[in-house]
């Protein structure tokens, strides 16, 4: 439970709130980087933590992100021409680079200058592991670069999509933290089901329930759950939260083999995230159906690729089936991550965090709330917070089968991800 300040402090991202200002200190994903796939292409809204912006990729491919309004009248200038090293507002021609100063006006006479006295807010940019990131925060404080060791595998062995929730960014990070519900939520009820999720052969479904450790780190931390498996045997999987978002998993390809992967909860504003899927291999490709993500429901058959709205969405209940229901899967919804989203959007836009009742298996939610409020306070009074330096790039994460005593922070080498479990995801 959270005293209802604490929850609107850890929910409002708008600038000048005091999370705001928190995440401003990061880079933060702003959209993928093939949505600008070449010099002088449309340019692409976009929503970061309640401020509305453009990208477009100027002649000299460098990445210009701008306020979405155009400072004369307020249009919008995603419907702007990506011209000669600018984007140009198409209701009386004023035209802004990438740093967002004005360089031309079509409807002032020239010699008055009035050009000069104009621009709009820019914010820089970076591109890695297929993303473009921006910082929203003062020059000052720009962080190092974002490079987790997923964005610097080649890209034959990476992935990473896009899929819009419909709620505030929390819920979405909170059920990335929240084992427990993985084998409940997302469980098949047959053996030889087709349908994606834990079949009852898996560990985390056949093991009882866990308990949860969390080491606290310099970036966030690393939890794992224990799960009794048997008398002489224990299912370990472990996570990381790297603050203010980030959630890296151990997975599997659809060919079976290890992978790492995550989501990032990015804030579009209070009540709508954009969550970033990626997955990396550190040993092979991954495949043409790999990257149809059909398991989790975040791929291009799943999610709109302009929009990136879920094809299966509250309007429709997910396409909920309750015969599937009844007889193949706990929810009847298709897609592990339909299942999250559709759980999370039934909570309401946010959560009404008083009203909740924590327990044990609750504790990395808990201690994500900590670590948050934390960097809310250290970014206020005027230090870094965790999770801003480089300590968490070479970060993997793995899961296992160990005897019950093993010191699992030892035996747990990223060689165990390899272990093979049917549909870890
Ligand atoms: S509103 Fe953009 S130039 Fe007038
Ligand atoms: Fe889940």
């Amino acid at each position: 439970m959270l005293s209802r300040e604490d929850n609107e402090l850890l929910t409002r991202v708008d600038r000048g709130t005091p999370m705001g200002n928190a995440m401003r200190r990061y880079w933060i994903p702003a959209l993928l980087a093939w949505e600008l796939p070449a010099p002088d292409c449309p340019p692409v809204r976009v929503k970061l933590l309640g401020e509305e912006l453009v990208a477009f990729r100027d002649t000299q491919n460098r990445i210009g992100l701008i306020e979405e309004h155009c400072p004369h009248r307020r249009a919008s200038l995603f419907f702007g021409r990506n011209e000669e090293c600018g984007l140009r507002c198409a209701y009386h021609g004023w035209k802004f680079d990438v740093d967002g100063r004005c360089v031309d006006m079509m409807n002032e006479p020239e010699h008055l200058h009035f050009k000069e006295k104009i621009s709009v807010t820019s914010y820089p940019t970076v591109e890695v592991g297929g993303l473009i990131w921006a910082y929203l925060g003062s020059p000052d404080g720009r962080p190092p670069l974002p490079n987790f060791a997923w964005t610097q595998a080649p890209e034959t062995h990476r992935h990473v999509s896009k899929v819009v929730q419909e709620t505030n960014w929390l819920q979405g990070l909170e059920g990335g933290v929240d084992t427990s519900h993985a084998p409940i939520l997302h469980r098949v009820l047959k053996a030889d089901s087709k349908r994606p999720g834990f079949k009852p052969t898996h560990p985390f479904v056949r093991s009882k329930a866990p308990t949860l450790v969390v080491d606290v780190t310099s970036y966030g931390y690393q939890y794992a759950s224990v799960r009794p498996l048997d008398e002489a045997t224990v299912h370990i999987r472990t996570y990381q939260l790297v603050l203010p978002f980030h959630q890296i998993r151990p997975s599997q390809s659809e060919g079976g083999h290890a992978l790492v992967s995550g989501h990032i909860w990015v804030p579009m504003d209070d009540e709508s995230t954009m969550v970033y899927n990626w997955d990396y291999s550190e040993t092979a490709p991954l495949t043409d159906d790999d990257r149809l993500e059909r398991r989790l429901g975040n791929g291009p058959l799943d999610v709109d690729q302009s929009t990136f709205r879920s094809v299966r969405n509250k309007r429709n209940n997910y396409m909920l089936d309750r015969q599937v229901q009844k007889t193949e899967s706990f929810t009847g919804i298709e897609g592990v991550n339909v299942q999250d989203r559709a759980i999370q959007e039934s909570m309401g836009p946010i959560v009404d965090r008083t009203r909740e009742h924590l327990g044990p298996a609750d504790k990395a939610v808990i201690q994500a709330r900590r670590l948050l409020l934390e960097a809310v306070k250290t970014v206020r009074d005027g230090r870094t917070p965790r999770g801003v330096d480089g300590t968490y790039y070479a970060l993997r994460a793995v899961e296992g089968v160990l005897p019950k005593d093993a010191d699992w922070r030892q035996a747990l080498t990223p060689e165990m991800a390899a272990t093979r479990f049917e549909q870890t995801v």
